[in-house]
């Protein structure tokens, strides 16, 4: 997957096209900070940290609770996309803007848990537990250590064998959809559930799909980006039809932009072709800052607010909770991308 040298990781400050404005800046606000004397439009690292601390104060807007709980799988099988950094990122940002959130790492990688700073070794109650039955929702759930409002059902290595064990199971494909009803879930009061999918169209990943109403497809902005994306929604039209007839594709978020590579435009483009209003205006740049996050038990949100990775994120939320979750909204476009590939 790679694309020479234009691909390396770097943080760029081109705009990337389709990000939202974070709205203008406080100029009284501005001007208690140390960088008062400086007009925030002069110098980028000033911009910068004007909008951590606009983050960090909480000054963004609130966003709307939804009418329901909205649990989204966030789903491709193809490998490094960003499924995790999106899933993360995406629930640190609906957290910091006023909503529960509940990641659910599905991935025996437990990539999601490390990302939020969650403890996950074997033996710890995880998803794997949940599954199987051996725990409840209550056992298995923690608390961010960055945000209160953000919870997490980790994944342990034990998660790997799941997929073989779940296959002599009784209803196998809806273990996970039992396991976080609304009954179960009930004293917590969450407004999302993210569901982490593993690189793959298995057990794991169809008992995201059923568990959901929802799926969030992230497309790395990269040759190859819609390989395998026809399979994924074959899969989710065959879980629609026998299994969860609510399930629809009602999200695509692009990863990855580098906005210094036309290649990157031309696969935005193909994407919005395909997908139309599924699509997030709100691009993720390609940006070392949130590559870098995870390894500090973060998401880019708390690692570095004001990066341009963090507003993208930030954007990606606002969009996505000003969206109802209405039906149309992506089941039209998703099947004529279907038909397509
Ligand atoms: N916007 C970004 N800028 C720079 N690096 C990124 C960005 N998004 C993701 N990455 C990096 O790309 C790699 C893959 O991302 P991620 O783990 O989120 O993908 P994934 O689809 O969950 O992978 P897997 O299929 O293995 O679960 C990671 O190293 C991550 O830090
Ligand atoms: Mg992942």
């Amino acid at each position: 997957m790679s694309n020479g040298p234009a691909n390396v990781s770097r943080e760029t400050t081109s705009r990337v096209p389709g990000m939202l404005d974070s709205g203008p800046f406080e100029t009284d606000e501005f001007s208690r900070t140390p960088f008062g004397n400086i007009s925030a439009s002069e110098t980028p690292i000033a911009a910068e940290a004007q909008r951590a601390s606009q983050v960090l104060s909480g000054t963004n807007a609130q966003i709307p609770r939804p009418h329901e709980q909205r649990i989204i799988t966030i789903a491709n099988q193809k490998g490094g996309v960003g499924k995790t950094t999106t899933a993360v990122n995406l629930a640190a940002a609906l957290a910091i803007q006023g909503m529960r959130v509940l990641v659910i790492d599905l991935d025996p990688q437990g990539n999601a848990s490390t990302a939020l700073g969650i403890e996950h070794h074997s033996g710890i109650p995880s998803s794997y537990e949940l599954l199987i039955g051996e725990c409840a929702v209550s056992d298995t759930i923690q608390q961010s250590p960055h945000n209160e409002r953000l919870l997490c059902i980790p994944a342990t290595i034990d998660l790997a064998g799941a997929e073989i064990e779940l296959v002599s199971m009784v209803a196998r494909e809806g273990r996970l959809k039992a396991a976080i009803q609304e009954a179960n879930l009930a004293g917590y009061d969450i407004d999302y559930v993210m569901i982490d999918c593993p690189p793959s169209l298995g057990l794991l990943t169809v008992n995201a799909l059923v568990a959901a109403k929802e799926v969030l497809i992230p497309i790395q902005c990269e040759y190859y980006a819609l390989e395998g994306v026809g399979q994924l929604l074959r899969n989710i039209g065959l879980v629609q039809a026998h299994l969860n007839p609510e399930l629809h594709v009602s999200t695509v978020v692009l990863t990855m932009y580098d906005g210094r590579t036309k290649l990157a435009d031309q696969v935005a483009e193909e994407v919005r072709s395909h997908f139309g209003e599924a699509v997030l205006r709100a691009v993720i740049p390609r940006s070392v800052k949130v590559s870098e996050a995870p390894g500090y038990g973060m998401t880019v949100l708390d690692y570095d607010p004001g990066s341009r990775g963090a507003m993208s994120y930030l954007d990606a939320g606002r969009e996505i909770a000003a969206r109802t979750s209405a039906r149309q909204t992506a089941s039209a476009p998703a099947s004529d991308a279907q038909s397509g590939m």
